[in-house]
């Protein structure tokens, strides 16, 4: 655990805690977790939108768990809220990016619904009529697969004069607009290893490679020429994004007047799973970090190689880490409520 002295004023008036009794950080036991971001986290949302025209849910639309999310299971966030004992709101959508007007990715005959002009506004609309107090809420948002993936910055399919700098900015304005409204704890879930995803690692079969189409992007053939530099430049976009959230967010955040900030190094976890499987992944043998269980043909037939062995994968499909990662995210990030956890640097001025 880090607790993090920002500016020169933070400091003086910032106590950098060490040993003793443990202090909640947050000064307060939450009754509510409300999560914004994409497939990594949706509990049903995109299927509803899917499944009604691309309608959204109504107002104070209460979301039944989701027993079958992207992860082959439960989404982590309900894993939270069920040993946190929280109400989970759970505003993520599959495909998100942070915002449209930076990152557009076609759904349908429309685009994915965004967390900066949906999400955020779904939460609005929903606080006032189910009166979550933000004082008993800690926020979350873990944004940036599909802003930095195909069809999007990777892909060069953004608007002019976007980069990755304005996504990382749109997530920190994201937690502006919550602050605006009234939210005070807030948490930072940094980009995954996606440099490690199937879907963005050669093609080759022997490497697990995600090869010929993806139903996650559908014409990357035709746009990767030359998928080790895909590769890498989906790694440098998320070492160099994950590197700006280090610094502007607890810089930016802090300077909110009675905000609080954790930022979750989800980087870093997976990336520890990813090195010493056997530590957390606990199908039968053999583990597997490199290839995935579920494939799917482009018009959504899927097959698991091995149904049996959920937990014995890294990645569910070519894109999504599986539900026991799920899991391993969601005990670490259950710390979060008490202050804890060596994956969290926390920040308040
Ligand atoms: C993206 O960020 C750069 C650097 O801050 C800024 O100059 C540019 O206007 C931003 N683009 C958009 C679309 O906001
Ligand atoms: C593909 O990209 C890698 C990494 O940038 C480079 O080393 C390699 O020469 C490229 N291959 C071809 C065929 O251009
Ligand atoms: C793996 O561990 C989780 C708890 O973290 C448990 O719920 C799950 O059933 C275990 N899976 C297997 C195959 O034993």
């Amino acid at each position: 655990m880090k607790f993090l002295a920002l500016s020169l004023v933070a400091l003086s008036a910032a106590s950098v805690e060490a040993g003793g009794p443990k202090k909640n950080f947050w000064g307060t036991n939450f009754k509510n977790l409300v999560a914004f971001g994409d497939s990594y986290t949706d509990e049903g949302r995109l299927n509803y939108i899917s499944g009604n025209n691309g309608q959204v849910p109504p107002p104070g639309y209460i979301q039944p768990i989701g027993e079958n999310t992207a992860s082959g299971g439960r989404s982590w966030a309900r894993y939270v809220a069920t040993s946190t004992k929280t109400k989970l709101y759970n505003y993520a959508v599959g495909g998100a990016v942070c915002s449209n007007n930076l990152t557009p990715r076609t759904f349908g005959n429309g685009l994915f619904p965004s967390v900066r002009e949906y999400e955020i506004p779904a939460y609005k609309t929903d606080s006032k009529l189910l009166k979550i107090k933000p004082s008993e809420t800690l926020y979350t948002i873990w944004i940036g697969t599909n802003d930095i993936g195909g069809n999007a910055l990777v892909s060069r399919e953004q608007l002019p004069n976007v980069g990755l700098v304005n996504v990382t900015e749109c997530v920190i304005q994201s937690l502006n607009d919550l602050y605006q409204q009234g939210a005070r704890n807030f948490v930072l879930q940094n980009m995954a290893p996606l440099q490690y995803a199937p879907l963005y690692v050669t093609g080759e079969p022997e490497n697990g490679g995600e090869y010929g189409k993806s139903v996650f992007w559908g014409d990357r053939d035709e746009q990767v020429k030359n998928i080790t530099r895909l590769t890498e430049e989906i790694r440098d976009f998320v070492w160099n994004g994950n590197e700006i959230y280090k610094y502007k967010a607890p810089a930016e955040v802090t300077k909110w007047k009675g905000a609080k900030l954790a930022v979750f190094d989800s980087y870093g976890l997976m990336l520890d799973i990813l090195n010493r499987p056997s530590a957390y992944l606990n199908g039968s043998a053999p583990l597997d970090t490199t290839g995935y269980n579920n494939h799917c043909t482009l018009d959504w037939q899927c097959k698991m190689e091995r149904p049996q062995d959920k937990d014995s994968y890294f990645w569910y499909d070519s894109l999504h880490p599986s539900e026991q990662v799920g899991r391993v995210i969601a005990r670490e990030f259950a710390k979060i409520f008490k202050g804890e956890g060596k994956w969290t640097s926390f920040y308040k001025n």
